[in-house]
């Protein structure tokens, strides 16, 4: 079957962190974020904000609470996606309702809408020849990201983005096989005989990539990262930003 354009500009995604010191175009970055608001967004609910952060200090700061990631101090753009129900407290505070419960359920619609939206404006962008990369080391201390950009009660950071014209051309990095993701009907377990296949893939992967080459695989890349990004401060940092409360 023949590729779409924009099914070709999905398959060739790969995360940049290298960009050369050229700003966006004037209007370029809110045509992008135009691009994540027609996402759909539960119950039209639109319940993200994005802050873009210029001020050097406060890239600095988050860089350095996100690990050491240099590419948030060089990126042209550097946009923290926050889960917002600040504004739907207000609509339900002015329509008498009270204030806004914090279930759950709020929470989820809130980082499921963030992350709809912020996807939206990374494939824009690609389709502008730019390029980007999520930034989850914001939530390593996301404290420091409340502090530097004052986020008010009811808005939590999710992730940040690093944009801008890219510096290099990163292999496009192997995807499970569909069957692996696609189920029919019912759920069924990937056999361990295909999961040693896709991580023979991803080591020979590993093994060639033009940076940042490793000894490893799929199976032992991702339990590696699952010891390392426990994160255990955010359940209490949510429900004191008003997320999670019941
Ligand atoms: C929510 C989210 C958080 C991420 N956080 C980081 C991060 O903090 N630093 C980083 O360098 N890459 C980060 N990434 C990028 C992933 O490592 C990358 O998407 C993944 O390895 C697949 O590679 P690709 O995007 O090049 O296809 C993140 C991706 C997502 C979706």
């Amino acid at each position: 079957m023949n590729l779409t354009p924009t099914q070709e500009l999905q398959l060739n995604h790969r995360s940049v962190r290298r960009f050369l010191p050229r700003p966006l175009e004037e209007g370029q970055l809110q045509a992008l974020i135009r691009c994540g608001q027609a996402a759909a967004t539960s119950s039209f609910i639109q319940a993200y904000s994005i802050v873009r952060v210029t001020r050097p200090s406060a890239r600095a700061a988050i860089a350095a609470a996100a690990g050491g990631q240099p590419w948030i101090e060089q990126a042209a753009e550097f946009l923290v996606f926050c889960a917002d129900l600040r504004r739907i407290n207000g609509a339900c505070e002015r329509a008498g309702k009270g204030r806004l419960q914090g279930f759950t359920e709020h929470a989820l619609a809130a980082v499921v809408d963030v992350g709809l939206m912020a996807q939206n404006v990374l494939l824009a962008a690609e389709s502008q020849g730019l390029g980007g990369v999520y930034i989850g080391g914001i939530r390593n201390d996301p404290q420091v990201v409340v502090d530097q950009l004052q986020l008010p009660s009811l808005v939590a950071p999710v992730f940040g983005m690093c944009l801008g014209w890219p510096d290099e051309a990163n292999e496009v990095k192997p995807r499970m096989p569909v069957e692996f993701v696609l189920h029919q009907d019912t759920y069924r377990d990937v056999p361990a005989t295909d999961v040693a296949e896709y991580d023979a893939q991803m080591a020979a992967y590993y093994a060639a990539r033009g940076a940042n080459v490793k000894l490893s695989d799929w199976s032992q890349a991702v339990a590696s990262a699952m010891q390392g990004k426990k994160r255990e401060h955010m359940r209490e940092f949510l429900q004191a930003r008003g997320f999670f409360l019941r």
